[in-house]
């Protein structure tokens, strides 16, 4: 079965991971610290706005528990429903109402930036908006707008750019912005996750929320090593639990992040093809033309035929699925907000398929003539 994604790791990968091995070291340690200062260079920050966390999902999660911390007055968080789930699912479960807006759906799978203005304009309990990159594409030209809205009413934006990790700035525009490492993602570290926080001080709470509530954490290790007393007594400011990414991980993310251009090239590469190819047929889908410098996601349009397009090319060995089904569509988050028609069309019609790094000429050749196979074999 040809996937939908899929890591692509190499010797220097496993060189990378065995030193770590070898050098008897595994856990939090000097490679999460490089590849915090090598993200920090990346998008031109202050080191002290990053920290690693175990997944994108715990990164969220702490981003909005911080929210709460601070937030009582205002209770609404704006974001698509096309989007990952456990965004929704940190928004509810920190006390907060979601509301969601409807994507563009016809040049690309994101709201319009005027979508999420229009919301905010029609409610005076705003305290969050999330936007996320759909598969690498970038925001549309009305998103300095938006983001000045959200500074004038002191509204936090986060912005999901877990799948997202080349496309210059992308995370770092608002408030708070995460990346994943799992193991589907461009960069793969089997798991781990990054958050930016634009304001350090915050980023400094959220830290200790990530290291057992410690303050300004350091291993017993390393404070005997700067010649402090007593190393192994820490204590606690808040009552925190534990999500690092270890330095097994952080190693293969650093050894990864050399290959991003690479691992891009190859994925935009495979997206101009299925353009290309497809255009013309009934499978084409202009919502691939938009800019994307990551290439992640890839849609097929089957219209009414969705269900038998898929079971088409599971039978021949090619996965397809939807990405990101739409949340409002489930019995726990259709009271907030159910009426999003494109959201809706365009995940009763159209598939993802396979586009990774590792896809081959081949592969991408009989992706295509599967597709069309479908339409002349029906
Ligand atoms: C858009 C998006 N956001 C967040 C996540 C969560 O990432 P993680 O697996 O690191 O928790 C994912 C994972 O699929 C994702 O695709």
């Amino acid at each position: 079965m040809i996937p939908l994604h899929s890591p692509s790791y190499d010797r220097k990968d496993l060189r990378a991971i065995g030193k770590v091995i070898r050098s008897n070291w595994t856990g939090l340690g000097p490679q999460s610290q490089e590849l915090i200062n090598e993200w920090a260079s990346k998008y031109n920050r202050p080191r002290s706005c990053f920290d690693l966390t175990n997944s994108a999902t715990e990164a969220i999660f702490q981003v909005f528990e911080f929210i709460a911390s601070t937030q009582l007055l205002h209770t609404v968080v704006i974001l698509p429903s096309v989007s990952y789930q456990g965004i929704s699912n940190a928004v509810l479960r920190c006390g907060f109402i979601p509301q969601f807006v409807d994507i563009n759906g016809k040049d690309h799978m994101m709201p319009d930036s005027r979508s999420y203005i229009d919301a905010i304009n029609r409610n005076e309990s705003i305290v969050a908006i999330v936007l996320m990159s759909y598969g690498g594409q970038q925001y549309d030209s009305d998103i300095q707008e938006l983001l000045d809205l959200c500074v004038a009413r002191r509204i936090y934006v986060i912005e999901d750019s877990a799948a997202c990790v080349n496309s210059n700035l992308m995370g770092t525009y608002g408030d708070f912005g995460i990346w994943s490492f799992d193991s589907l993602k461009t960069l793969s570290g089997f798991d781990g996750g990054m958050i930016y926080c634009r304001d350090p001080a915050i980023m400094e709470m959220i830290s200790s929320g990530l290291k057992l509530g410690y303050h300004q954490f350091a291993s017993s290790y390393q404070k005997m090593n700067q010649e402090s007393k007593k190393w192994w007594i820490n204590h606690p400011v808040i009552p925190a639990r534990r999500s690092i990414t270890n330095d097994v991980s952080a190693s293969l993310v650093r050894s990864q992040m050399k290959k991003l251009d690479k691992f891009c090239a190859i994925q935009k590469h495979f997206l101009d093809y299925f353009n290309f190819e497809l255009y013309g047929t009934p499978a084409f889908s202009p919502l691939n033309l938009w800019k994307n410098d990551d290439c992640f996601l890839y849609l097929i349009n089957a219209g009414s035929n969705q269900q038998e397009m898929a079971d088409y090319l599971k039978k021949k060995g090619i996965y397809t699925g939807f990405k990101y089904y739409p949340v409002h569509q489930s019995d726990l988050y259709w009271k907030y907000n159910s009426d999003l028609p494109k959201s809706d069309l365009i995940a009763s019609t159209h598939l993802n398929i396979p586009l990774h790094k590792n896809l081959t000429i081949e592969q991408a050749e009989y992706i295509v003539s599967s597709i069309k196979s479908y339409y002349t074999n029906s």
